[in-house]
């Protein structure tokens, strides 16, 4: 399984942890940079990471920043994309049992290195339920 990751200034950090971690359990990971603490702009890293995604290079994303906002909400834009912020366990389980995510937001600032490998593993071991969540995800796109 390939995973793309992306992270701006706030989580770079994070992301390097993570990357190791994933290159560890065995994934082959895809760094869509920021690669230093230097602030830049989250847009400029989630968008190629979202192309990614819909094009199928990657199976699917990672992205942090501060918040998880700012990568939620750009990644958000692109069709095909559903990008869903978890901050712990119950949720990270959420996002793919009910929303299908295919890209997994974290807020860098406010979740511990443990936060994130536990919420990683549950999104990727947590199937989607279908069902009225499908009907629920294909309305997300207006006009698709
Ligand atoms: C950077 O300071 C911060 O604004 C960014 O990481 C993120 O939280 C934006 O949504």
């Amino acid at each position: 399984m390939k995973i793309g990751i992306c992270a701006d200034h706030a989580g770079f950090e994070l992301k390097r942890q993570l990357v190791d971690y994933l290159q560890r359990k065995g994934y082959e990971v895809r760094d869509f940079g920021t690669d230093s603490t230097q602030s830049m702009d989250y847009p400029d890293v989630a968008h190629p990471l979202a192309d990614a995604v819909v094009a199928r290079q990657v199976d699917c994303g990672i992205a942090l920043c501060g918040t998880g906002n700012g990568m939620a909400m750009s990644l958000n834009h692109h069709r095909g994309i559903r990008a869903g912020l978890a901050w712990n366990k119950a949720i990270a389980e959420l996002v793919k049992a009910h929303n299908d995510a295919n890209v997994l937001v974290m807020p860098a600032r406010f979740i511990s290195p443990a936060m994130a490998r536990l919420i990683i593993r549950t999104w990727l071991g947590t199937a989607f339920e279908g069902g009225r969540h499908q009907r629920r995800i294909d309305k997300i796109e207006p006009g698709r």
